[in-house]
């Protein structure tokens, strides 16, 4: 299609299998992550460059970098994100608090509020949050990730608003249990931990959101989903998980 498609948070997972979704729809990308060796193996022609989107000079240089590579963005896939621990609030800590407020929240902002003025000025853009279930139920030691992702819903709601007669559209993903590092990171690199989030059931794939997005970003541009809420279908609700078989 030869868009100019930029993802946040490209070097595994989700977006990971958007870079790949794209590429294969003949798009051109900008992907950005810390971990750069990671993100230079993820479609071997696309441009790469390292992104912190908590540092707000990481992400100015990031989106100049991109821009002047391959011009004004089309697509915008802020898909950077993180969970720290299962803490129930008041066991938590600031520190882990912290981190998934900035990356989640300010840091999905940071990138957004850079972007959105080329898209107004072309009066051409779609910008994709990618959500989560947790956004919509709260559950038992995810207080803080929750409402990092609930935090997405009037976010994408005022953009719609703001940019309203420009043509701008503003979709929000929202997946449920999908078996990427997701569960690594959340338990600071326990991989035993990690792989029994995801034991006994059918998870969803990255490549299941993937196709989410490229669903959304493929309709007309008169079309916007707003939301698409997309669970495997043995999951009920954030802990609601069939396991075993059927
Ligand atoms: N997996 C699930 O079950 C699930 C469900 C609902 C929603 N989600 C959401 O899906 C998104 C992608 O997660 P995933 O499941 O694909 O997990 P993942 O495999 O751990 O991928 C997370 C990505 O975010 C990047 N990232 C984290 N902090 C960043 C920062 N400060 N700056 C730039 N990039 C950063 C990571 O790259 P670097 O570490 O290289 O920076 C990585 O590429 C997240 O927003 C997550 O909340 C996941």
């Amino acid at each position: 299609m030869n868009r100019h498609v930029v993802i946040t948070g490209a070097s595994s997972g989700i977006g990971a299998a958007c870079a790949h979704a794209f590429a294969k729809a003949g798009d051109r990308l900008s992907l950005g992550a810390r971990r750069e060796e990671r993100l230079a193996g993820v479609v071997a022609t696309a441009f790469h460059h390292p992104l912190d989107v908590t540092a707000a000079r990481s992400v100015e240089r990031f989106l100049a970098a991109a821009i002047e590579r391959h011009g004004p963005i089309d697509i915008l896939v802020n898909n950077a994100g993180l969970a720290r621990g299962v803490e129930k609030i008041a066991e938590g800590t600031g520190e882990a608090w912290r981190e998934m407020i900035e990356t989640n929240v300010l840091g999905l902002l940071e990138v957004t509020r850079r972007v959105l003025p080329h898209m107004v000025q072309n009066k051409n853009g779609h910008v994709v949050v990618i959500g989560s279930i947790a956004g919509h139920k709260a559950y038992v030691g995810g207080g803080v990730y929750c409402a990092s992702k609930r935090a997405l819903q009037p976010i994408c709601e005022a953009i719609r608003m703001e940019t309203l007669g420009t043509g701008i559209r503003v979709t929000s993903v929202d997946p449920g249990l999908c078996e990427t590092e997701f569960s690594v990171v959340r338990f600071r690199g326990d991989e035993e931990r990690a792989t029994k989030v995801y034991q006994d059931t059918r998870a969803l794939r990255a490549e299941d959101v993937a196709d989410c997005v490229l669903f959304a970003v493929d309709r007309p541009a008169h079309v916007n989903l707003d939301t698409i809420v997309v669970m495997p279908t043995d999951q009920a609700s954030p802990q609601m998980v069939h396991r075993g078989g059927r």
